[in-house]
């Protein structure tokens, strides 16, 4: 009833009577006044005029799923949302799910993570209420081995979404990070249950820097808040919206090929560095070249000194004037 209610008070012109509320969704005029005075509590500002109804003035920076899901415009990705105060990681809680059968497109959110995971067995820190931490379910048909290119569709729906909902010049590093003015603003990891020839699921896991008052310092070089580039708190349940938005519309795009050949134009076009110099961090293999943008597998192009073009799959890629590297 909170979520319906929110969404009408959402989607309004301007006022809604109790009376529309209580006709609309088949309650009493206390129950409706019940849920009013719970939003009040979590922190929205409702205006109530006689005769005329409520109004919602301010609203507060939650991710519950009723104030998320009021912002949600998609059909399946990010629909049906599981938050969690507190949660060890978003990524275990959406594999949980998943095991027991969450269809795709479950968003599983949380203000506050305890064992945050980063790549390669990194951790994720991230103080309550500071960042978004959301981690998406999906199920789709085609062999594990395509399945990085699913974090390729998360940087891209990430890096757009924060275009789109605050005008800001995000782009990718590939493969795992979206970074704004050279520095990190998301990260992205990617884990999958499977056997040999199918993928039970894969869920997505991303952390945007929102408010993040201050780094550890090995990462203060490496790392911003959205909040510092654009100097207010951005509203990380209208991000999320916007991210999910675009999941939605680059999964589509990708799963007709199950590749990147409609998307690497556009891939493309938010990758950082491309034409420029970078250094490919193999294990006992490390060499510089100049990127040439993603193939429709979504490896990186790189074309070494000696001429020769290599499409690196996997591993770590510095950018020149990206974190650092000059
Ligand atoms: C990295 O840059 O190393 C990847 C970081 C991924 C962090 C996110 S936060 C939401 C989700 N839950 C996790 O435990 N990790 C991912």
């Amino acid at each position: 009833m909170k979520s319906k209610i929110l969404w009408a008070l959402s989607h309004a012109e301007g006022y809604v009577s109790g009376q529309e509320l209580c006709e609309q969704f088949e309650v009493s005029r206390t129950a409706v006044w019940k849920v009013i005075n719970q939003l009040k509590e979590e922190g929205y500002e409702i205006e109530s005029v006689p005769r005329k109804g409520y109004r919602i003035l301010a609203r507060p920076d939650i991710v519950t799923p009723e104030e998320t899901g009021s912002r949600m415009d998609t059909v399946w990705a990010g629909k049906n949302i599981c938050f969690l105060h507190s949660v060890d990681s978003t990524n275990n809680e959406a594999s949980r799910l998943a095991e027991s059968g969450a269809p795709a497109g479950t968003l599983v959110l949380a203000e506050e993570q305890n064992q945050g995971k980063g790549r390669r067995g990194r951790t994720w820190v991230m103080a309550p209420g500071s960042a978004v931490a959301m981690s998406l379910i999906v199920r789709p048909e085609m062999p594990p081995a395509k399945a990085s290119m699913l974090t390729l569709i998360m940087g891209m729906a990430v890096a757009s979404g924060c275009r789109d909902y605050c005008g800001v010049d995000a782009k990718i590093k590939w493969p795992n990070d979206v970074v704004i003015d050279g520095k990190k603003i998301c990260g992205i990891l990617s884990e999958m249950s499977s056997e040999i020839d199918y993928i039970k699921y894969v869920v997505i896991g991303a952390g945007i820097n929102t408010n993040v008052a201050g780094f550890p310092p090995e990462i203060e070089q490496k790392a911003i808040s959205l909040h510092r580039l654009i100097g207010y708190r951005p509203n990380r349940a209208v991000l999320i919206a916007a991210c999910m938005k675009r999941f939605e519309e680059y999964y589509g795009r990708f799963m007709e090929t199950q590749d990147f050949s409609a998307l690497k134009e556009e891939y493309d076009s938010l990758l950082v560095g491309i034409g420029g110099k970078v250094r490919v961090l193999e294990p006992g293999n490390e060499y510089d070249g100049v990127s040439e943008g993603i193939n429709s597998a979504g490896e990186l192009l790189v074309r070494r000194e000696d001429g020769t073009l290599t499409s690196v799959y996997a591993g770590e890629v510095s950018v020149r004037g990206i974190y650092g590297y000059v």
